[in-house]
């Protein structure tokens, strides 16, 4: 396949194009740092343009057969967060224009508001109050995906924590929710690496799943 991953110099991203590259896809990374992608491959191209712009993507996505986004922006405490919608309304436009259908993008476990509240402690009152701003910035994203792009396949990916480190060979469970829950209804674990997140990602493709649906994965 033809991917065109956006984020590659992300910590997600270049494991993301990594594994595209190992699986022998054609792989198109879009940057705004070349240097920073370090990976250098015959079916790597590695181009610069502007995420908030449709003009700048469009040029660059004709002939893709999908988008994945591993975007991320950092928060500020003086405005608020809009990386993720500004982002993705750039990126639809590009798509219809260039006929790309298929989108898959990063969001985060509890992305909407209370549906935390059988996370530990920790992550209720100290990491969710720390990032409310990147987690409502990424619900409103998943709302225009849900709202505004019905014509397009798109697929949000939610993700619990990060850690950095390779894929392995743990089953990824997956749940149409806001996080992965157990049996009683608790989350799951509270983390994944992030080769199993672009493991996941990389399947969705591979296998045209999870269409117009934004799921939350873990691995156990
Ligand atoms: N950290 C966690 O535990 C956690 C948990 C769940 C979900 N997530 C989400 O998962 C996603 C991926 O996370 P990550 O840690 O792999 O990301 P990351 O390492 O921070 O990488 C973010 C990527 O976005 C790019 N980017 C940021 N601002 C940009 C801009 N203005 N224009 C163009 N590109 C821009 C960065 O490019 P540069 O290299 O040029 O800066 C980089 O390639 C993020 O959306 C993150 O919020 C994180």
């Amino acid at each position: 396949m033809r991917l065109l991953v956006l984020g590659a110099t992300g910590q997600t991203g270049q494991l993301l194009v990594r594994q595209a590259l190992d699986h022998g896809h054609m792989v198109k990374a879009i940057v705004r740092t070349p240097s920073k992608l370090t990976i250098q491959h015959d079916n790597l191209k590695v181009v610069k343009a502007n995420v908030f712009s449709a003009n700048s993507l469009l040029e660059h996505f004709s002939e893709e057969d999908a988008i994945m986004s591993c975007l991320g922006f950092p928060i500020s405490i003086f405005s608020e967060a809009t990386g993720y919608t500004e982002s993705i309304k750039a990126i639809a436009p590009a798509m219809r224009e260039a006929k790309v259908t298929r989108i898959i993008a990063m969001t985060s476990w509890y992305t909407k508001p209370d549906t935390a509240q059988e996370a530990s402690w920790t992550i209720r009152w100290l990491l969710i109050p720390l990032i409310r701003k990147l987690l409502i910035n990424m619900q409103e994203m998943e709302n225009y995906l849900n709202n505004e792009c019905q014509d397009l396949k798109w697929t949000v990916v939610r993700p619990p924590g990060l850690q950095n480190a390779s894929k392995t060979e743990k089953q990824i469970l997956t749940h149409e929710g806001y996080f992965v829950p157990g049996p009683e209804g608790i989350p799951i674990g509270n983390s994944v690496t992030r080769g199993d997140v672009a493991r996941f990602m990389l399947s969705l493709v591979e296998e045209d799943l999870w269409i117009k649906k934004a799921v939350a994965m873990t691995t156990k």
